[in-house]
């Protein structure tokens, strides 16, 4: 039979597109997810899970459960044989977790611990865990290979949160053998399901570049703010390491088959990148040959926090998972702008 996975954060944008390759891997998938970042539907399924559902032809169980109700998720795990856990589920925004960092602190770390203690007590020891390459700070060399030093210069609670969670599982790896994790340290998400039908639906102002180009290009917002054209870089704009959504799901699945088959005892840790930089006016132009369309921009002072250029050292991925990126940014501006613009306001059917 099938192995059954359970996905925290399953309704989000890292978590649904993980999801359809898990269906398309044949895998089992339960969702835990408390929809603080997901369009909920009328009938209380999250959209983005109704759409998965569609892609593949397959059925997802959905709880609507929040990962601080212990006693809620440990009946999940009683209502299914779970063999492993796919943790994405958290708060990510970087300037809210500045001025709310007990919020980030509880949802983050207090909501991994008491995963872990449901894991545990169900006897369930094998973690896939959604990491971020802002763990690494700012870079002391580059490429960022997964031995860069961590949490050193992590400057909001945000970045400190994977970080602490990442100690975290490490301490829990030595102190029982039976366990085993893998943490994916992820470069920059970007890019949507080809189909189009799902993909990143932030509410408010975007943050993050690609989806804030896309708002730009469907006419959500008039002009983009280029943050710094002074760095250290070819053109002086910020250098980032985009990864396109579906790839960075397919490294999910190698690392449960990993996991699965003959990782224990171990805490191992991937970067999640295409091992390439691109600048902010490189993506401008990238979207713009994709969509048609001109994306109008100013440039502005700094923003506070950002680093000049970060990109992977993706070869460990590759030797000991298999796993490689595919595709290019021409592929991510193309499926974020098929997504976009089939969806100009996201999974709801108006402005949110
Ligand atoms: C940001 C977070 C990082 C998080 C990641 C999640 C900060 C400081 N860092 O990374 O902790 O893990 O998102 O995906 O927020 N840019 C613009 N204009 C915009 C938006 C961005 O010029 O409107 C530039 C930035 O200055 C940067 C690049 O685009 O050079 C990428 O920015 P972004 O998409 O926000 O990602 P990161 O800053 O790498």
């Amino acid at each position: 039979m099938a192995a059954t996975i359970l996905v925290t954060g399953g309704a989000g944008y890292v978590g649904s597109h993980t999801v359809i390759e898990l269906l398309n891997s044949g895998y089992e998938v339960v969702v835990v997810d408390n929809l603080v970042n997901a369009c909920q539907g009328k009938d209380g399924q999250p959209e983005a899970l109704k759409r998965v559902e569609k892609i593949t032809g397959k059925k997802v169980k959905f709880y609507n459960v929040d990962l601080l109700k212990l006693d809620e998720l440990d009946k999940v795990f009683s209502a299914h044989p779970i063999s492993l856990v796919m943790h994405f589920a958290a708060l990510k925004a970087v300037g809210e977790s500045v001025s709310l960092p007990l919020a980030y602190y509880k949802n983050n770390v207090s909501g991994s611990i008491i995963l872990l203690e449901v894991m545990k007590s169900h006897g369930v020891k094998k973690l896939v865990y959604s990491s971020s390459a802002t763990v690494y700070g700012t870079p002391q060399s580059l490429p960022l290979t997964e031995d860069h030093p961590t949490g050193q210069g992590c400057t909001n609670p945000y970045g400190k949160s994977k970080y602490f969670v990442e100690e975290i599982l490490k301490d829990l790896v030595i102190s029982d053998k039976e366990w085993s994790v893998v943490s994916l340290r992820y470069f920059n998400p970007v890019g949507a399901h080809k189909s189009g039908h799902i993909g990143e639906d932030p509410s408010g102002i975007p943050n993050n570049l690609m989806p804030y180009i896309s708002q730009v290009a469907v006419g959500r917002r008039p002009s983009l703010s280029v943050y710094g054209s002074d760095y250290e870089t070819p053109d002086g704009t910020g250098v980032r390491d985009y990864i396109h959504i579906e790839d960075l799901a397919l490294g999910h699945i190698a690392a449960a088959k990993l996991l699965l088959s003959s990782l224990s005892g171990q805490f191992k840790v991937y970067n999640l990148g295409t091992g390439r930089g691109n600048s902010v006016l490189e993506v401008i132009k990238a979207f713009e040959e994709a969509s048609g369309r001109k994306i109008p921009y100013t440039i502005c002072p700094r923003r506070p926090g950002d680093i000049a250029a970060s990109y992977a050292d993706a070869s460990l991925a590759n030797k000991e998972l298999g796993w490689t990126a595919a595709k290019t940014l021409h592929d991510m501006c193309a499926d974020t702008w098929r997504w976009q613009s089939q969806n100009p306001h996201g999974f709801s059917s108006s402005e949110h």
